[in-house]
């Protein structure tokens, strides 16, 4: 089967630095399907020459080593460009008619890939559907949506209803990059492909779980979006609530997109709507020092730039055990990392004060960037009585295998291709998730949320974060990743 990969955004910065050079590698390694074309669009008037090499030169920046120019200039023979503006109808149409001329197989699938601002989504699908565009008569017709899927429960429910208008639920592929990282696809084997871990993953074992996406940089130039949209609908809305769903779900019967989904959509359903009352006592919000200073950031900007949500997910599994959610900005360093923090033993037989319950019986899921699981124990220390250390066993992806860790794009890419929508978001996850941030973020915009606590960039946040934890007898694993 022949695919046509339709970019809208072409000349966007999404385009340059993940979807070609995510493209281009698959090529490279000759996982990108056969008669596959590239075709971009946007109102910059490049030739296809002109944009093939435009995009060289930044795959080239981004990949470093891994681009060879002779593999580079077969792939790009597939590359096509057609100028064009989204609002325009006719301009749309006029890409249908270029695409019909250059798709030599008699039936090709097409991905029409949304990569522009937001605003534009709902007028692209809506002039994809009027051009005839969008049907399933002779070939699949696929869209693929990059977030954010609206910025409220209420839009979303709007692009998700015009979308659905023009594309069955089944055509549709809400990208979260974080699904296609294989660490995080690691997190369904890793519970379902073992028995070991199963038995002990639930309320009679886990203490709590924490779920943290720290970053090192600063919000740079993105103020435009950053602005508006805070670290609750930048991190916690998609990336989060999806580690979140893939660690607290049950086990589907089947790897397949209805049966995925559907767990993770028990999930959400299952955690508790945090009330007014509990913003203030199950929230914390900060904004590193010197964000209001950031080029086009307003001057008493409340934007939260670091946030920290307590969820419970109130089901037989997890009833009494908070999941803490947390994500900055401008961070000690960039981790991502899933801790299960198991309970202390139920009677401690070496009463001499010596160690602490909760630095052990930790299992540490490395997403990025230092990829691997780390199991902490305490053990005895040798020849020194009954003396303990902590100690752990680690796995590293890239000790154990040989290989780069492909970039999310890499997978996401060639599963719509094949038509898998596994690691995409449903209608239903996307607003069930809305409908957990939005009361968060309503009480965070009113006068008298709770308190934006400044920190110092290069910090795990504000210090009220520590406190705030240690408040609930229980400590941040505020650990940078070593890197191998
Ligand atoms: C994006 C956010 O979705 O994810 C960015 O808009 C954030 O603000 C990025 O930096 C983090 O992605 P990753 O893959 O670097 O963890």
């Amino acid at each position: 089967m022949a695919h046509s990969i339709v970019i809208f955004g072409a000349s966007g910065d999404l385009t340059s630095r993940k979807l070609i050079p995510a493209l281009y590698e698959l090529y490279r390694k000759e996982r990108l399907p056969p008669d596959t074309i590239i075709v971009g669009l946007s109102r910059t008037k490049f030739s296809h020459d002109s944009w093939r090499q435009r995009l060289a030169e930044s795959t080239a920046r981004y990949l470093g080593d891994r681009f060879r120019s002779d593999v580079w200039e077969r792939f790009a023979q597939a590359v096509y460009y057609q100028p064009g503006d989204v609002m325009q109808g006719a301009d749309v149409a006029a890409l249908g008619t270029f695409l019909d001329d250059i798709e030599t197989a008699p039936e090709t699938t097409r991905l029409y890939y949304l990569s522009t601002a937001a605003r534009f989504y709902e007028p692209i699908v809506v002039h994809l559907g009027a051009a005839g565009m969008s049907s399933e008569d002779c070939a699949s017709r696929r869209v693929i949506i990059e977030k954010p899927i609206g910025t409220d429960l209420r839009s979303a429910r709007k692009l998700n209803a015009t979308v659905q208008r023009v594309f069955d639920e089944r055509q549709i592929y809400r990208i979260d990059h974080y699904l296609g990282k294989e660490t995080v696809s690691n997190l369904l084997v890793l519970r379902f492909a073992n028995t070991i871990f199963e038995p002990i993953w639930n309320r009679n074992y886990v203490d709590h779980v924490q779920i943290t996406a720290a970053e090192g940089v600063t919000i740079g130039h993105r103020a435009g979006f950053y602005e508006s949209a805070g670290v609750l609908r930048d991190m916690f809305q998609n990336h989060l609530m999806q580690l979140l769903t893939l660690t607290a779900m049950e086990a589907p019967s089947r790897f397949d997109a209805d049966a995925v989904r559907d767990e993770k959509v028990k999930v959400m359903r299952a955690i508790r709507p945090l009330q007014q009352t509990d913003i203030t006592t199950r929230t914390l919000r900060g904004q590193y020092r010197g964000y209001r200073d950031e080029p086009n950031v307003d001057a008493n900007s409340n934007t939260a730039t670091f946030g920290v949500v307590k969820l419970n997910v109130d089901n037989w599994r997890w009833k009494g055990v908070p999941f803490y959610l947390r994500s900055g900005k401008a961070m000690s360093c960039r981790t991502t990392q899933i801790v299960i923090q198991f309970r202390e033993p139920p009677h401690m037989m070496f009463d001499d004060g010596m160690g602490d319950w909760r630095d052990a019986n930790q299992l540490v899921i490395q997403i990025q960037p230092a990829e691997g699981i780390r199991l902490h124990f305490q053990t005895k220390v040798p020849d020194a009585g009954m003396r303990r250390r902590l100690v752990d066993l680690s796995f590293n992806f890239r000790q154990q295998f040989t290989g780069e860790m492909p970039d999310a794009y890499q997978r996401l890419l060639l599963d719509a291709m094949r038509g898998d929508a596994s690691l995409f978001a449903r209608s239903d996850e996307v607003e069930a998730s809305w409908a957990i941030i939005d009361p968060i973020q309503a009480a965070w915009d009113a006068a008298g949320g709770p308190e934006l606590g400044l920190y110092e960039i290069g910090q795990w946040g504000p210090p009220a974060s520590t406190e705030w934890m240690q408040n609930q007898g229980r400590q941040w694993f505020d650990s940078c990743p070593v890197l191998h």
